[in-house]
């Protein structure tokens, strides 16, 4: 990109620093056992890298800090609505905007409204928050992946793909006519952070218009899978990422953000869609929950700096350096032998603790365990996404996920490149004794979302 230097550099400089958590082993093992082995439940500041999640924890740019000055707080028609409504508007071509506080705000307010009892929502995968509230409304959330999907240690360009033939092959079914929505995940955050490709997005619309099913996109992470549409999808290298966005939009009745991730702001999100009657009854209740419709609980700053936001991850420095930085680390643990979910996704990189780990079954939590053991040996936080998030619990049976994964999710603009080099060495160390690393016992869990709150306690050694 510049110049033909093979660097590519983070394309900033850093005017405001914070200390990082340095702790001895001793206070990590106080902190985790304090925590009931849960690193939600640890506080950041004994977190040395924080990969816990991409979410709310990006660093905002000199001019989104400026922005947030201009907030408008009057409590309806504030001026910084009209500037984030502008700024959807302009991205999606969408035309009925609503801010929330974050994404799962938008999920309970959408599903709210199209959901409920008897209806299913279908999708390439939903994330977590998204399947709790589609559920929590009465309906049924049914992931379609493409097959690829699952095989972790296989290459391809877009494994965030939905199963085309497995998406008519359900609407031309017995239960098509009660499908509500198709919903795209832009990228497949659940399954590796893989993209869409604009193929599989351009043909999901074509289907969802023959069964006349409205197509919402969830856009938490839209800039990055345009980015891979740019460089691995035929006739895409040369057309500039705004354009890329657009086409994506022109498939879509609707979508929401978790502006949290690809919109750098620390809190904030919407929901934007064309549909009068549905837009009405999101509204009301939108009122309900969020806020008036022109602030949706978020401050006249947060939608002044998410307005910034939108438009700063479409520079394309950016996003290749973005791109090239989560696949650097992908390169460097591939090469220490680890195994991780190929290729590295857009947002994170996701160990494969059931490869690492064969010695622990789902039941034993091995994603969890991996997790406990990178916190222990150098304070780093990652997050679990396998059968302490997904597994089923219900009369005292286990069903568990199909993945058990340790999510490296990297925050946007936070961390340098030592720190990649760092966490590869320490993630290269933990591997090589992975046959050490006992499994956890369940102690506690809620029905729903169960990852936030449990409590766990290593297994006791036979
Ligand atoms: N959709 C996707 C694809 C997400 O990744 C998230 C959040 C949400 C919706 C919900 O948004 O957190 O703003 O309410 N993902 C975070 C993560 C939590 O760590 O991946 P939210």
């Amino acid at each position: 990109m510049h110049d033909g230097w093979k660097t590519i550099i983070e394309p900033f400089k850093i005017k405001t620093v914070e200390p990082l958590g340095f702790t001895t082993r001793p206070e990590r093992e106080k902190a985790l056992r304090d925590a009931d082995y849960n690193l939600f439940a640890v506080p950041a500041d004994k977190v040395l890298i924080d990969l816990l999640t991409d979410s709310g924890t990006s660093a905002m740019s000199a001019e989104q800090w400026a922005a947030m000055m201009r907030g408008d707080e009057s409590y309806a028609g504030a001026r910084s609505f009209y500037v984030l409504e502008k700024a959807v508007r302009d991205l999606t071509g969408l035309k009925n905007v609503m801010p929330v506080h974050q994404g799962r705000a938008a999920e309970r307010v959408l599903f709210s409204v199209v959901g409920g009892p008897g209806r299913i929502v279908l999708s390439n995968s939903h994330f977590d928050t998204t399947r709790a509230n589609v559920e929590a409304s009465g309906a049924e959330a049914i992931d379609l992946p493409v097959p690829e999907a699952l095989d972790f240690a296989a290459p391809g360009d877009f494994k965030g793909d939905i199963d085309l033939a497995a998406l008519e092959a359900k609407l031309r079914g017995p239960d098509g006519r009660r499908v509500t929505m198709i919903v795209m995940t832009l990228t497949n955050n659940s399954l590796g952070g893989q993209p869409v490709s604009m193929g599989n997005l351009r043909a999901t619309a074509e289907i969802a218009k023959h069964y006349k099913i409205p197509l919402f996109l969830d856009i938490a992470r839209f800039a990055e899978n345009a980015w891979f549409i740019k460089r691995r999808e035929a006739g895409y290298a040369t057309r500039p990422v705004r354009e890329i966005v657009r086409e994506m939009f022109s498939y879509a009745d609707g979508c929401w953000m978790s502006s949290k991730k690809d919109a750098f702001v620390n809190i904030g999100g919407f929901l934007a869609l064309n549909d009068e009657e549905w837009t009405a009854k999101a509204r009301e209740i939108l009122i309900l929950g969020e806020g008036f419709t022109t602030y949706g609980g978020l401050a006249g700053r947060d939608l002044e700096a998410l307005a910034v936001g939108l438009r700063e991850v479409l520079d394309e420095h950016y996003l290749e350096y973005r791109i090239r930085s989560i696949e650097y680390l992908g390169d460097g643990l591939r090469k220490a032998g680890v195994p991780i979910v190929e290729p590295p996704g857009g947002h994170a990189v996701y160990l494969d603790a059931a490869r690492l780990l064969p010695h622990i079954p789902p039941s034993g939590y091995p994603a969890q365990a991996l997790a406990c053991e990178l916190y222990l040996t150098a304070g780093i936080r990652s997050v679990e996404i396998g059968s302490l998030m997904f597994g089923v619990r219900e009369n005292g049976g286990f069903k568990p996920a199909r993945m058990e994964l340790v999510r490296l999710a990297i925050p946007r603009r936070v961390y340098t490149q030592s720190h990649v080099d760092f966490l590869i060495e320490v993630v290269a160390d933990v591997a090589k004794r992975a046959k050490s690393i006992r499994p956890l016992r369940l102690l506690s869990a809620s029905p729903r979302l169960a990852h936030f709150t449990a409590k766990l306690a290593p297994e006791a050694v036979a």
